[in-house]
């Protein structure tokens, strides 16, 4: 295949499940903290996704199954009706744009801190605090030492993030992508740094898996595989979640995968430096199902990279962050080969309207 069929592959339908989309660039999951402190997407919100349902998948930002598991000020939740009747408006807004969105679970663990989370306690496979500081909207504060969670207190997450993903298809969300990667609570357990337990959920690879198999088995079996997605990021080393041994990374994550593979999820969200290295494609491979893929955040993601990302025949989508962030009309961008504007990353978090819904459209011709 020559670079410009497969850039043509990216403006492709592709089928990820139950989930029928009409390219293949995929907005990436972006916390971006303009929720307020009810957690409850309003209109700014509302109106950042229209913009952006020409994408062929929405992922949205990182959203909080149960009230202790916040990890941001502003951060979204999907804890409660309230919550879930604000991704209904964001949802219907976006499908009537002809878009798609499936939004991000995100339990925190560690990353939460009782100055978020309404002084709930925080939680995480073992009593093993991040270095370093949070900003908890407030102040910059030292992070909280977790209290390692009982096997109830799993049991009660398991549940927690399947009635997250009820709410979500309920309020008319295409799906739920389950958040294993970038050092929240599921990467917390699958990481040797993080998880110190002797318990059957942690100490071996098999061990340490166990948790994220729960969780996403128990949702696929509630609202149906083909509307979950599972993101992981091995070797990301995110919030000291460290794996520092390729082989441990390798077993862990591959029995992951094994496990998750007769599911028939709808999709895995991929996120590696090295997409052709060994690891990437072995996992890929042991996976078997449809792949969209991020290579990481050391280079913003070109339309040149996502075509390249493409050739690969175990890639199906790419997922792409900064640049969705910055043109709202990104597919036509790519397609077109007209310029991007540019990453505005001083307003990434909180705030309002700026750096948020007012990234200019190309005009029109
Ligand atoms: C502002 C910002 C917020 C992010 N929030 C999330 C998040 O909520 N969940 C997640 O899985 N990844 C998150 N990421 C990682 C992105 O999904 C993506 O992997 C990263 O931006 C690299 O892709 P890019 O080079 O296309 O930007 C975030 C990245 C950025 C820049």
């Amino acid at each position: 295949m020559t670079t410009t069929t497969t850039a043509e592959t990216l403006f492709q339908p592709v089928t990820l499940g139950a989930i029928e989309l009409a390219n293949r660039v995929v907005m990436a999951p972006l916390t971006r903290m303009r929720s307020g402190a009810a957690g409850i997407p309003g209109d700014l919100i509302t109106e950042h996704y229209r913009q952006r349902a020409g994408l062929g998948l929405i992922i949205t930002e990182g959203t909080y199954p149960s009230f202790d598991s916040q990890s941001y000020a502003g951060q979204p939740g999907i804890a409660s009706d309230e919550q879930a009747e604000g991704w209904r408006r964001v949802a219907d807004a976006v499908h009537a744009d002809g878009g798609k969105i499936v939004v991000q679970i995100m339990h925190g663990g560690r990353t939460s801190h009782p100055d978020l989370n309404g002084g709930r306690r925080v939680m995480a496979p073992s009593a093993i605090a991040i270095e370093g500081e949070l900003y908890t909207g407030a102040a910059k504060v030292p992070f909280a030492v977790p209290e390692a969670m009982t096997a109830e207190e799993i049991r009660a997450s398991v549940a927690d993030h399947v009635a997250a993903a009820r709410r979500a298809i309920d309020a008319g969300l295409d799906g739920v992508e389950i958040h294993a990667a970038n050092g929240y609570l599921l990467n917390q357990f699958l990481a040797p740094g993080s998880n110190h337990r002797t318990d059957e959920y942690g100490g071996s690879p098999q061990n340490r898996a166990r948790f994220v198999v729960e969780v996403v088995t128990a949702v696929a079996e509630a609202v149906g595989a083909g509307r979950v997605g599972v993101r992981i990021s091995p070797q990301h080393e995110r919030q000291d979640a460290f794996e520092p041994d390729r082989d441990d990374v390798l077993a862990t994550y591959g029995t992951l995968l094994d496990q998750l593979k007769p599911l028939g999820l709808a999709y895995l969200s991929l996120l590696h430096g090295e997409p052709a290295g060994d690891l990437a494609v072995e996992l890929q491979r042991r996976f078997g199902g449809k792949v969209v893929f991020n290579s990481g955040f050391s280079t913003v993601t070109t339309v040149e990279e996502a075509s390249e990302l493409l050739r690969s025949p175990f890639i199906d989508a790419v997922a792409v962050g900064r640049a969705a962030i910055a043109n709202p009309d990104l597919v036509a961008r790519w397609q077109g080969g007209h310029p991007e504007n540019e990453v505005r990353a001083d307003l990434f978090y909180g705030g309002g309207a700026e750096g948020y819904t007012d990234y200019p459209y190309l005009p029109k011709a």
